[in-house]
């Protein structure tokens, strides 16, 4: 399935980085953002995943969480997931990093794990004096009640520990995977349409400072030319084969 490369590479690295998008969870259920079935087809995400639209209506905003949160609830990781998670267990140094905010990397096994666009399990407070409003709180209710859910220190209003349209992410977080990615001689990029940055570039940015890139997804992207390999596979069926071959027996 691999180049020998791919795997001679990977079998050597001291340092690895993977970066995730919405396709390593499609075999979970997980509806990606665009292409045919997309969520920012079905809705309109401008008016829903927006610091204007949750001014305007909280209410509205929190409807569509709590409807993402029922989607997400049930569902469990796929083979990408774990092979993932059984990769970082073999390699000296691992990050993690992705812009998927539905948890499946973290049940599946993850550890050094970066989420550049938040977590939907988590929620803060937009109050920016109050403590919570910059440490986040883990919230698991499906639904979250009653709407808009407000925080219990200082009864401002919550919000999802998301990433929305026009937001800037969290320097801190975009330092940690920039600096992973940096170091790294080994990355791979899986199940992401490479349209968003800062993530669109970190493949460019590990290739150009020396590791070896290889790009999983079914269809073919922006990146794939630049890769050292471009697979045209699912990644619950690529990932694990490529740990077998690295890692296994
Ligand atoms: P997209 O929906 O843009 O892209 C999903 C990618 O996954 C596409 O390139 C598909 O070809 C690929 N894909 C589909 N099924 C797959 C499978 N089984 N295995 C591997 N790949 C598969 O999702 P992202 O690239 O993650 O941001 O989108 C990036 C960001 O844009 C999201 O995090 C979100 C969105 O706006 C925020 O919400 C802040």
């Amino acid at each position: 399935m691999f180049s020998p490369n791919t795997i001679t590479a990977l079998r050597s690295a001291r340092s690895v980085v993977v970066l995730t998008g919405a396709g390593v969870s499609a075999e979970s259920g997980v509806p990606t953002f665009r292409g045919a079935g997309g969520l920012w087809r079905t809705y309109q995400a401008t008016s829903l995943a927006t610091p204007e639209a949750f001014a305007r209506d909280p209410k509205l905003v929190w409807e569509f969480y709590n409807y993402r949160r029922e989607v997400l609830a049930p569902l469990e990781p796929n083979p990408g997931h774990y092979a993932i998670a059984a990769m970082e267990a073999r390699v000296p140094e691992f990050t993690l990093v992705t812009q998927n905010i539905d948890n499946l990397h973290r049940i599946a096994g993850a550890k050094n794990l970066v989420e550049l666009h938040g977590n939907i399990w988590r929620v803060r407070c937009t109050n920016s004096v109050c403590e919570h409003s910059a440490n986040a709180q883990e919230n698991r209710d499906v639904p979250v009640s009653p709407l808009p859910p407000r925080c219990d220190a200082c009864d401002g209003l919550l919000r999802p520990h998301i990433v929305w349209f026009g937001e800037m992410l969290d320097p801190d977080v975009i330092r940690s995977a920039l600096k992973a990615t940096q170091a790294c001689d080994f990355f791979i990029v899986a199940g992401t349409s490479a349209a968003v940055q800062p993530a669109a570039g970190m493949p460019l940015l590990a290739r150009q400072e020396g590791a070896y890139v290889l790009e999983i997804n079914p269809e073919r992207t922006d990146l794939s030319e630049a890769m050292n390999e471009s697979l045209q596979e699912t990644s619950g069926v690529a990932l694990p084969h490529l740990f077998e071959a690295a890692f296994g027996g």
